[in-house]
């Protein structure tokens, strides 16, 4: 890369669910091998890291997020053996490893809960957040699970309750125990002496609690169907997002610059943007997810809301946007936007996230535009959708096996082996191998938008200068460095529209870089740029 290239800003995140991406051994799950065959295919696509969600021993209550070691690897994934394999061939490649760390909880099978519930004054009890129900048996204070219910277990051998705020199976452990602090910045360094790049922090704004445990007060009421649910009903002021926070994020930063440069990802819980923008910075972490594209309707307008909210608040801050269209917590893009098989949305969707100023982040199946599995009551195995069905089916649809190819098992798993979540039927017309081989095709389109990004810093590190505010179709913005400016508009509707344009953009002479629906379009000049139906249209200037 001829300018100064940061993996982590100007470069592409590929979100691997281990589960769910290739299964070498033909247990019908995923493993670290499978990912080791595949690091070809991710190179090609022109990705520059692969975050893995959780590797390591779990009972998988949550699938990973219940973590019984940090210091080893799921024998379902493979072994250290094999992650060291991974980590050497990915850096062969070229590619970064971001590692999931949940630290926030543990698995309540973790040797430290399995102690800590053993008596009061086990020397493990302090790990957790044991507090004595009230007189009337009532929970200590009014916190609540997200998963549903009460966020108090109470144990009957000892007579104590337990925090969690996800299942129960997973108690938030005590991060003002100092032993325990201790404990959670070596695992970012076992990790990191092992050629770890980065990490991915589940939940982190969560892991100090108000030192008193107060009630959270009530929300204020919203017009939002989340308000439905209890949880959201409260004000999560001291259950999460303690000051505490602060000075950990300090020492982590000096742990991860003193290994080189080892990058930080925090997942925000709850907040928004604003929540995130807190906790990026030179001394903090290098990025906080920012999930307003998974709540943006199709809507030229309510894209730019998020990406201007999101500009105005890094703004003038030493910190780098990122965005995100899919995760293995939301129902897949091409599922919320696609209309049945057709792919148009997806291509505009991938060149509007490869083309703003953020790091993008890609899920394992978007570049092929893999849509959520139907689920039917008996296949579910999130517990969300097992215990709130049919009010709430839970993730799985967005888990299922990623797509390779037409043979049985889509290529993921051998053809005799049963699949841990069922294959999406449209497998044997959509897969990579089909795709690869038609030059039209969405995962073409990856390749070719990234190689875009690629080839020209003002999309990755040039200035984001608006041309619309958002109209309902049309968005339209500029990518600007030094040595050019690049023009982008987007056609959210089935119908032609027309991009006003004004002043310079105007006597400008544009030609086409790169069009999601036309092979080719003559340089144009003028007030008025003709947008096809469903068009992300990419021009320069004729010089
Ligand atoms: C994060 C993960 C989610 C998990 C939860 C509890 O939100 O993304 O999958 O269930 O944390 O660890």
């Amino acid at each position: 890369m001829t300018d100064n290239f940061i993996w982590w800003r100007d470069g592409i995140i590929y979100q691997i669910y281990p589960r769910s991406f290739a299964d070498s051994n033909g247990d019908g799950v995923g493993d670290l091998d499978g990912i080791t065959h595949k690091l070809d295919y991710l190179k090609d696509l022109g990705v520059d890291a692969l975050w893995l969600s959780p590797i390591y021993p779990s009972p998988d209550v949550d699938f990973g997020y219940d973590v019984a070691n940090y210091l080893d690897v799921d024998p379902k994934f493979g072994s250290l053996e094999s992650f060291d394999r991974l980590v050497k061939a990915a850096h062969e490649r070229g590619l970064r490893i971001v590692l999931d760390l949940v630290l926030n909880h543990t698995s309540d099978q973790h040797p430290w809960f399995v102690e800590s519930r053993k008596s009061k004054d086990n020397p493990y009890r302090d790990y957790y957040l044991w507090r004595d129900p009230q007189p009337d048996g009532e929970a200590p204070n009014n916190w609540l699970s997200i998963f549903g219910g009460d966020g108090w277990e109470l144990d009957p051998e000892t007579g104590q309750m337990y925090f969690h705020m996800f299942y129960k199976e997973q108690p938030d452990v005590n991060w003002r125990n100092p032993a325990v602090r201790q404990y959670m910045l070596d695992v970012f360094k076992f990790w990191m002496e092992r050629g770890v790049d980065g990490f991915r922090l589940d939940v982190f704004n969560a892991y100090y609690k108000h030192p008193d445990l107060l009630d959270n007060p009530p929300a204020r009421l919203r017009l939002d169907p989340m308000m439905l649910a209890p949880f959201f009903r409260q004000n999560h002021i001291n259950d999460t997002d303690n000051p505490d926070m602060i000075p950990l994020l300090n020492d982590l930063r000096a742990i991860l610059d003193a290994g080189g440069e080892t990058y930080a990802v925090g997942e925000t819980f709850i907040g928004g943007a604003d929540v995130a923008a807190r906790y990026i910075g030179r001394d903090k972490l290098h990025a906080a997810f920012n999930f307003d594209f998974l709540k943006c309707g199709w809507w030229g307008h309510a894209f730019f809301k998020a990406i201007d909210k999101w500009e105005k608040l890094l703004d003038g801050v030493d910190a780098w946007p990122n965005y995100v269209l899919n995760n293995h917590d939301n129902p897949r893009s091409a599922t919320r936007y696609a209309h049945g098989e057709d792919d148009q949305r997806l291509k505009l969707a991938a060149a509007l996230l490869f083309t703003l100023r953020g790091t993008p982040f890609i899920y394992y199946g978007e570049e092929i535009g893999m849509r959520d599995i139907p689920l039917t009551r008996d296949m579910v195995k999130d517990p969300i959708g097992k215990r709130f069905w049919p009010l709430m089916k839970g993730r799985d649809g967005c888990r299922a096996p990623m797509q390779w190819s037409a043979e049985p098992n889509a290529g993921f798993s051998p053809p005799h082996a049963e699949t841990w979540l069922p294959v999406h039927a449209n497998y044997p017309k959509r897969n990579v191998l089909a795709q690869q081989a038609e030059p039209g095709s969405l995962l073409n389109w990856y390749r070719r938008v990234i190689a875009l990004r690629r080839q020209h810093a003002a999309l990755r590190t040039g200035k984001f200068v608006p041309v619309t505010r958002g109209t309902n179709f049309v968005l339209a913005y500029q990518r600007q460095n030094e040595d050019e400016t690049l023009l982008i508009a987007f056609n959210f509707s089935g119908n032609r529209q027309n991009l006003a344009l004004e002043d310079d953009l105007a006597s400008q002479t544009w030609e086409m870089l790169l069009s999601s629906t036309r092979s080719a379009m003559v340089p144009f000049s003028g007030a008025s740029l003709s947008l096809e139906p469903n068009e992300a249209l990419i021009l320069r200037p004729v010089k």
